[in-house]
Order: C-alpha cells, then structure tokens, then sequence
C-alpha cells in the first residue's frame, strides 16, 4: 500500500501537469506543496517547461523553489497569476478547505486569490464531510500585540461556538510566521456549522489578520487515494 508521502507525490505530480510553459504560477507551501515544486523544478530543468516565473507563499517555498532554479517574483511584480497549486489540511465536499496549519495561510490566500486557477493537493487524509471537522487546528493569523485579548475574542465569538483557542508555540515561545504574526489554532468537537459566518466574523475582528478558512476559492481538487488519484472540479 502506497504511504502518505507516496499519495502527496502523486498528487503533487498530478499538478505540475496543469502548469503549461509561460505561465505565471503560485507555489504553494508544506509538504504535498513541495512535491509539486519539485516537480516542476524538474520539468523546467529538462525542458519540457519554458518561461515559468513562481511566485511563494512562503520564504520555505521560496528556497525550496529557489534551490530548484525555479525563477521567481512576488505579487508585486506579477499579479496576474495563471495558477497557483498549493496543499490543504481540510477538504469538504464542496471544495472548501482549511489551510495553515503548515502557518502560510495569509501569503497562501494572496497567492491564490491573485490566480485564475487554484488547484489544491491533497491526500485523502484531508477528507471531511465539514469545515472543523478533524478535530485538528483551525489557523487564525493575529498580530502579536495583545494576542491573548484577540484569543479570547476569538474563542467568545458566537459563530466559533465551541472552538478551544490555543497560541501556536514553537518550542517554549509562540510561533512566528513570515508576516512577524503569531497564529492562533482553534479546535473543534464537532464541525462548523455555518464558515461563511465564522470566516465574516473572524474577519471582522481588528487585530485578526485572516484565517484558515478558504471558501469559494478552490477551482480543482486533486485527492490521491489508495486507489487512485482522483480530479474534483
Ligand atoms: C501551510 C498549508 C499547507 O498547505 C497545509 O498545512 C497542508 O500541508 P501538508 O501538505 O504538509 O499536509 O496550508 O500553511
């Protein structure tokens, strides 16, 4: 049976074959992310791939990318950006993901608000039938200044009923992200019954950054199974 990392490649494979010469791409972060780097790092190294500038979503990517001889640029030297290829921590049925738990989440929502076409990489692992619904965390991106008021605030809001909020730590000090932010990890019992109203309410809040919740924004799911691997649009 194929491993995790296995399925992550195959997915990750399976997205390079979107990317077509001359395009301007979104590179994605974390693990399945970077199989597709990779990927396309060897695709352009061979030829097969021409005139692709990436841009990162994160300084890992960056190096990563870099490393590969991948060119690059940000967001403010091209906006218009073709596709953007990128992991997820939740999938529900309707394509809606969770993302950042990998702490990419804010540069991740620019990159792929900014592109045409996102197609998410995920194993099946990531399947749920709702938004919250592995039990695992939820990422708020939040300024470090009194993040422990914005914490509270986030677990008191109605449209998180629930929710336990803990500070993202790495180590004894709480995680820093790319932006200098800190991450708060919401964690549900059950899912979230209504995102579009907790994603409102959580951006509502000054202090919030953003948050784990991309709704409506995913074009393609790739989902690698035991199976197979499988297309969603
Ligand atoms: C990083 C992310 C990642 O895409 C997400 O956490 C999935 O990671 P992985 O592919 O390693 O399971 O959102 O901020």
């Amino acid at each position: 049976m194929a491993s995790q990392d296995e399925l992550k490649r195959q997915a990750g494979w399976k997205a390079a074959e979107y990317v077509e010469s001359g395009m301007k791409l979104g590179l994605g972060t974390g693990s399945t992310a970077a199989f597709a780097v990779e990927r396309i790092g060897q695709l352009l190294k061979e030829g097969t791939l021409k005139d692709i500038v990436g841009v990162p979503t994160s300084i890992r990517t960056y190096e990563q990318a870099q490393g590969l001889g991948i060119p690059l640029a940000t967001l403010d030297e091209v906006s218009d950006l073709d596709l953007a290829i990128d992991g997820a921590d939740e999938v529900d049925p309707d394509l809606n993901v969770v993302k950042g738990r990998g702490g990419a989440l804010l540069r991740e929502k620019m990159v792929e608000l900014a592109s045409k076409k996102f197609v998410c990489i995920v194993d099946e692992s990531k399947l749920v039938e709702g938004l919250g619904g592995s039990k695992d965390a939820m990422p708020v991106e939040i300024v470090q200044f009194c993040w422990k008021y914005n914490l509270e605030r986030l677990q008191s809001l109605p449209e998180l009923a629930g929710c336990e909020a803990k500070l993202r730590m790495a180590g004894d000090k709480p995680y820093v992200t790319d932006n200098s932010n800190y991450i708060v990890d919401l964690y549900f019992q059950t899912p979230i019954k209504d995102a579009k109203a907790a994603a409102a309410a959580m951006s509502e809040l000054t202090g919030v950054v953003d948050h784990g919740l991309f709704l409506d924004m995913v074009d393609v799911v790739i989902i690698a199974a035991a199976d197979g691997v499988q297309v969603k649009e």
